[in-house]
């Protein structure tokens, strides 16, 4: 049997290209993604053409454009192949806080590997990364006893073994700040915060399609809205937002997207108003016409 083969979209973080580098796996190969979610047929062709042993990843919530990958669809395609499913819901996995829009993640419990940034839709300050594995034999890799820390004696004795929680020995305790915000706000409080994001999100697309004078790329799935003025360039719109960056205005991303390069504000403070929204677009008007 070879090395294990990585198989990811064209559209998933770059992450994972460091990652297969850093376990000296050979690099991923990819599947282009031209709408912006990885198709199950043109994923079903890669595997179909890729000697195994293969691990696909999905992505919940794209960097670029906040898409969620058809997670029922590429389950059932890896599921054909004999190939392990991890799905990268390190933007979309808080979804599931939210009972309005949780039905957007349908599928992911049959990833093998899940994870979730909460320092995006999880308001932590980072680090606040989250791996969660469907079977726990898959972190017996992590099982080690070392006697200065959890010999089997002191852990007998209920002394707390915590060596096979992380692949890190000495860490700072991350998991404190968001245990500590989930008994606070609960899910429910939590998934409150996701819709109000979701909220603002369709909001800004609304007013953007409404304005003669800028494009939108697509209606937003999750909390990112691409947009760019009407009737420019794309060296024009990377300056626009270089302009508001420097001049200490706003923080916009950029992503590429139908072969243009977008601004793109990602929508993650529930506490933003109507009147930031216009006022953003006011500050693109603004940067336009200069
Ligand atoms: C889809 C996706 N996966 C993974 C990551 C990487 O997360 P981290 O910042 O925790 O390295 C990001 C970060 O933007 C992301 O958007």
């Amino acid at each position: 049997e070879g090395p294990l083969r990585t198989v990811v979209g064209a559209n998933a973080h770059h992450s994972f290209h460091r990652a297969a580098w850093l376990l000296g796996l050979p690099a991923p190969v990819v599947v282009p993604t031209p709408h912006g979610t990885l198709d199950p047929e043109a994923l079903d062709a890669a595997l179909a053409t890729t000697p195994g042993p293969l691990l696909v990843a999905a992505t919940a919530g794209t960097t670029d454009e906040g898409l969620i990958d058809p997670l029922p669809e590429i389950a059932d395609v890896c599921a054909a192949h004999d190939a392990d499913l991890h799905a990268d819901a390190a933007y979309g996995g808080p979804l599931l806080f939210s009972r309005t829009h949780r039905r957007l993640l349908d599928g992911l419990d049959r990833a093998r590997t899940v994870t979730v940034d909460l320092h995006k839709l999880g308001w932590q300050p980072a680090a606040a990364g989250l791996l969660a594995v469907r079977d726990t034999t898959d972190l017996a890799a992590l099982a080690h006893t070392a006697d200065y820390l959890n010999a089997d004696d002191d852990t007998d004795a209920g002394l707390p073994d915590l060596l096979g929680r992380s692949p890190r020995t000495t860490r700072r305790p991350d998991v404190l700040k968001a245990a500590v915000t989930l008994r606070a706000l609960g899910r429910t409080g939590l998934g409150a915060l996701v819709d109000t994001c979701m909220d603002l999100a369709q909001d800004l697309a609304d007013r953007v399609e409404k304005h003669p004078g800028l494009d939108l790329h697509a209606r937003p799935t999750l909390t990112t809205v691409l947009f760019r003025p009407h009737d420019t360039d794309d060296t024009t719109v990377a300056a626009i937002r270089r302009s508001l960056l420097t001049g200490g205005r706003a923080v916009l991303g950029r992503a590429r997207a139908n072969g243009r390069l977008w601004l793109k504000a990602t929508l993650l403070n529930p506490h933003a108003t109507p009147g930031d929204l216009d006022q953003l677009i006011t500050l693109v008007e603004g940067s336009t016409h200069r």
